[in-house]
C-alpha cells in the first residue's frame, strides 16, 4: 500500500464538510489502493473552522490559506470557496507545489478558467475539478452504453441538473445569487459542470449553441430585514449542435434553480434509433433502457449499489449523494496515483475550460438572440 495522502481543505462550508465526510469513511472503499486523510482546514469563519475540531485527523485549523499551503505535510488541496476567489487561490495552491482538487466552475469566467488551466499545465501538478453525479451506478451504465455505441443513430441527448428551493421568494440571498461573487454565468457556473461531464467525456463537444437564460426573482431578503439584488441567471437552457458520427445531433444542457419539485435532480437521456437510456437521481437505483425489436419497449432495471470502486456496502442497497462524492474522491486519488485502470475520471482542466467556452458562447447567444459557434 502507498503512503497516506494528506489532504487540506480551503473553504470549510457546505462542500468542505462533505469532503470531511468522505475521507472520514475512507475504509468503506474495499481493497482501495490509496490511503488518505484530512489533515488541515482553512476557513475565514471561526464557526466553520470549529466544526472540524471533531475530525480527529485534523492537525491544523487556520484562517489564512497561505499558512495551510506552507505546511510541508500536505500533498493535495481541495478548494471550495466562492467563485470570484477560485483563480487566485487555485494559483496559490499550484505555486505552493501542491496537487489541486478544484471545485466547479473552475474560475468565475472563461478568462479565469483558461488562466487556471494554463497554470495547471505549466506546474506539472495533478489537477482535476469536482463533478460527482457521473459516478452513480446509473450514470456509469448510461455512459458505458453510449460509449459502446449500442444506440444506433443518435436522435437527441438531454443532460440536466435541476434545483427548486429558489422558487421560494423568501429564501435569503447568498453569494451564489450575485454576479460579483458567483459570476456573470450564474446558474451555468453553479450547475453546468455537472451537465457537461459525461457528454464531454464521450467526446460530445458543442459546435454551436443557442441559449435561453432567465432571471426570475430580481431581489431577495438580505437576512437583515432588507432586500438585496439578485442579479444572476436562474435558469439556462442551452440548445447545442454536437457532431456525433458525422451527423449533427441536438444536445440540450438544462440548468435550473427554479424547477418545480426538483430538489437536486441530475439526469441524462440519450436516445437513438436502436436503443435509448435514461437515468435520473430522482430514482437513484433505476436505469431505463429502450429496445427496438419487433415491438418497442422501455425496460426498467434496478441496478443496486455498484460504483466504479468497490465498497463494503451491500449490492442490494441504493446509492445517494455521499456515495457518489466518495466515489469521485476515490477516482481523483486513484488517477493521481496512476491507478485509475480504465475507470471513469474526474473533470480535467481542459474539459473545465471547454465548459466555460460553452457558457461564454451561451451568454453571447442570449444577448444577440442567435446561435453562436463554440471555440
Ligand atoms: N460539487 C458540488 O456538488 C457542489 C455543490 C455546491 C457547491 N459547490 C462548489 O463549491 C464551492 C463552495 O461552495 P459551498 O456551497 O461549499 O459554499 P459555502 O458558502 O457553503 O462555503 C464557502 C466557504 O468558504 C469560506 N471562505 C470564503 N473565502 C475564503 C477564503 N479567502 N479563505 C478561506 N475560506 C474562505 C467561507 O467562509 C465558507 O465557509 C463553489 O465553487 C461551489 O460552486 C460544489
Amino acid at each position: 500500500m502507498s503512503a497516506k495522502v494528506k489532504i487540506g481543505i480551503i473553504g470549510g462550508g457546505l462542500m468542505g464538510r462533505e469532503v470531511a465526510s468522505a475521507l472520514g469513511r475512507w475504509f468503506v472503499l474495499d481493497n482501495y489502493p490509496v490511503p488518505a486523510e484530512l489533515t488541515a482546514v482553512c476557513d475565514l469563519a471561526e464557526k466553520q473552522r470549529e466544526w472540524f475540531r471533531q475530525v480527529p485527523t485534523v492537525k491544523l485549523l487556520t484562517a489564512d490559506h497561505r499558512e495551510l499551503l506552507a505546511s510541508p505535510e500536505i500533498d493535495v488541496v481541495y478548494v471550495a470557496v466562492p467563485h470570484h476567489l477560485h483563480e487566485a487561490i487555485y494559483l496559490d495552491v499550484l505555486q505552493a507545489g501542491k496537487d489541486l482538487f478544484a471545485e466547479k466552475p473552475f474560475g468565475i469566467d472563461l478568462k479565469a478558467a483558461r488562466s487556471i488551466a494554463a497554470a495547471a499545465e505549466a506546474s506539472g501538478r495533478f489537477v482535476r475539478c469536482s463533478s460527482e453525479f457521473p459516478f452513480l451506478p446509473g450514470a456509469q451504465r448510461a455512459y458505458q452504453i453510449a460509449r459502446e455505441g449500442r444506440l444506433g443513430k443518435l436522435l437527441e441527448v438531454r443532460s440536466g441538473f435541476h434545483h427548486s428551493s429558489d422558487l421560494d421568494p423568501a429564501k435569503p440571498v447568498n453569494w451564489k445569487r450575485q454576479v460579483k461573487t458567483c459570476g456573470e454565468i450564474g446558474v451555468m457556473g453553479d450547475l453546468g459542470m455537472h451537465t457537461v461531464h459525461v457528454p464531454f467525456r464521450l467526446g460530445w463537444k458543442p459546435k454551436r449553441v443557442y441559449a435561453q437564460l432567465q432571471k426570475i426573482y430580481h431581489e431577495r431578503p438580505d437576512g437583515k430585514g432588507g432586500m438585496a439584488p439578485c442579479d444572476t441567471w436562474d435558469n439556462a437552457m442551452l440548445h447545442a449542435d454536437v457532431e456525433i458520427d458525422g451527423a449533427d445531433v441536438p444536445v440540450r444542457f438544462e440548468m435550473k434553480r427554479l424547477a418545480p419539485g426538483e430538489t437536486n435532480t441530475w439526469f441524462l437521456e440519450i436516445l437513438g434509433t436502436d436503443g435509448g437510456v435514461k437515468y435520473s437521481t430522482r430514482e437513484p437505483k433505476t436505469l431505463r433502457t429502450f429496445q427496438r425489436g419487433k415491438e418497442q419497449s422501455w425496460q426498467r432495471t434496478d441496478l443496486g449499489f455498484h460504483g466504479p470502486f468497490p465498497t463494503i456496502t451491500g449490492a442490494i442497497f441504493e446509492p445517494g449523494f455521499p456515495d457518489c462524492f466518495l466515489q469521485m474522491w476515490a477516482s481523483f486519488l486513484a488517477e493521481r496515483a496512476g491507478k485509475l485502470d480504465g475507470r471513469f475520471g474526474c473533470i480535467t482542466p481542459g474539459e473545465a475550460a471547454s465548459s466555460h467556452e460553452l457558457f461564454a458562447a451561451a451568454l453571447q447567444s442570449h444577448t444577440e438572440k442567435r446561435a453562436i459557434s463554440v471555440n
